[in-house]
C-alpha cells in the first residue's frame, strides 16, 4: 500500500473550455496538463470542478493486473464492504478506453484477490482500478456529481449571463480554497457566479446597479435554496474591503459602457479586493495595469465565435 497521499482525477472537456479547465487545474494543482488526466498530492472534491469526472485516491499501483493481485493478497479491509469498479470507460493518456464485457471481467479478477466482503449494490467503500499508459491503480474512488447541471434551470435568464460552467469553473480559479476567505461578485447580473459559488460554500455577496437585475438575482439564489445579500448599487459605493472580487464586466452589448465606465469599474475592483478575477469580451490589459494590478495567470473561454477573456489578477 502506497504511504504518500496520490490522487488521480481524470476529465471530460469540451475543446471550447480546454483552456479554461487548464487555468482551473493551476489553481487547484499548481500545475496543468494536456491530458485528461492529472495526479496530485492535493485532494479536491471532484464535484468542484465541472470538467472533472472520478477522483482515484491511490492505494496500490502496479505494473501489470497480476502483480497488483499480488500486492492485494495480504491487504485487509477490516468489516467494510466493497465493490471493485474500472474506470476506464473512456481514453485516458494513451491506454484506449476499455470495453464494458472487459471491465467487468477485469473488476471480477481483482474483487476476487481482495480480502473483504463483496457488495454490489451498496458497498461501504468503491474501489477504483484505473489504467494508465500500462500502469495499474486501486484505491477508493469517488464520482464527480455534476452540480451544476442542476443549475441549469434558473427562474430568470440572461442573454448575457455566464454559462453555470464557466461561472463554477471561474469561481474555483478565483477561490480554490473557500475557507476563511470572503467574495464579491460587484456586477452580478443574475446570479450565476453567486449560486456557483454559494453551492460550494463560498462566503460570497453580490451587488448590481441594475435593482431589475437585483430582484431577479435574488429569486434565483432563493429558487435553489442558498442565501446571502444582493445589494443594489454602484461598485464605485462599495465601502467594504474583500479577499476576492470576481468581476464579469458590463458587455456593451444591451447597455452602451464606455472606455472611461469600464476603467471605474477596474479601478474600484482594484480599491475593495485583493485578488480579482475579470471576465471580459474585449482585451482590458492595458486598463488592468493602469488600475495597478499584476496578472497572475489568463485564459479565454470560448463558446462558438464567442470568447471571453478569464484575467487572474492582484
Ligand atoms: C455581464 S453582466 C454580469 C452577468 C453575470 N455574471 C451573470 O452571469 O448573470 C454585467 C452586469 O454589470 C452591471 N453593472 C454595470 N455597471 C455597473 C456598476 N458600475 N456597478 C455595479 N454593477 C454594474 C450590469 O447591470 C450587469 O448586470
Amino acid at each position: 500500500m502506497i504511504k504518500q497521499p496520490k490522487y488521480i482525477y481524470t476529465y471530460i472537456q469540451h475543446p471550447d473550455e480546454f483552456e479554461l479547465s487548464r487555468m482551473e487545474m493551476r489553481s487547484f494543482f499548481g500545475f496543468d496538463t494536456k491530458e485528461n488526466y492529472i495526479i496530485s498530492d492535493r485532494r479536491v472534491d471532484p464535484s468542484r470542478s465541472p470538467f472533472m469526472e472520478d477522483r482515484l485516491e491511490v492505494y496500490f499501483e502496479a505494473d501489470s493486473l497480476e502483480d497488483l493481485e499480488q500486492s492485494l493478497k495480504t491487504w485487509q479491509l477490516n468489516d467494510a464492504t466493497f465493490k471493485v469498479v474500472c474506470l476506464n470507460k473512456m481514453d485516458i493518456g494513451n491506454t484506449k478506453k476499455i470495453h464494458h464485457p472487459e471491465r467487468r471481467k477485469i473488476e471480477k479478477q481483482i474483487g476476487l484477490s481482495i480480502n473483504g466482503e463483496p457488495d454490489l449494490n451498496n458497498p461501504d467503500i468503491l474501489l477504483g482500478l484505473l489504467c494508465i499508459n500500462d500502469r495499474w491503480y486501486l484505491g477508493k474512488t469517488v464520482k464527480a456529481e455534476s452540480i451544476w447541471r442542476k443549475h441549469l434551470q434558473k427562474p430568470n435568464n440572461f442573454s448575457t449571463a455566464l454559462s453555470t460552467r464557466v461561472a463554477r469553473a471561474i469561481v474555483n480559479i478565483a477561490i480554490p480554497e473557500p475557507e476563511g476567505v470572503r467574495a464579491i461578485d460587484p456586477c452580478c447580473g443574475i446570479g450565476t457566479v453567486l449560486i456557483e459559488a454559494l453551492s460550494m460554500n463560498v462566503n460570497i455577496v453580490g451587488r448590481d446597479i441594475s435593482p431589475l437585475v437585483c430582484v431577479a438575482a435574488r429569486e434565483n439564489i432563493a429558487h435553489f435554496g442558498y442565501e446571502t445579500t444582493v445589494t443594489k448599487g454602484s461598485i464605485a459605493d462599495v465601502t467594504e474591503h474583500f479577499d476576492v472580487a470576481i468581476v464579469d464586466l458590463p458587455y456593451n452589448i444591451c447597455t452602451h459602457v464606455s472606455l472611461e465606465e469600464e476603467f471605474e469599474i477596474i479601478r474600484h475592483a482594484r480599491r475593495i479586493a485583493d485578488r480579482v478575477l475579470f471576465v471580459s469580451v474585449k482585451p482590458i490589459e492595458d486598463l488592468i495595469h493602469k488600475a495597478g494590478f499584476v496578472m497572475k495567470d489568463r485564459s479565454v473561454a470560448k463558446k462558438a465565435n464567442f470568447v471571453r477573456l478569464i484575467l487572474l489578477c492582484e
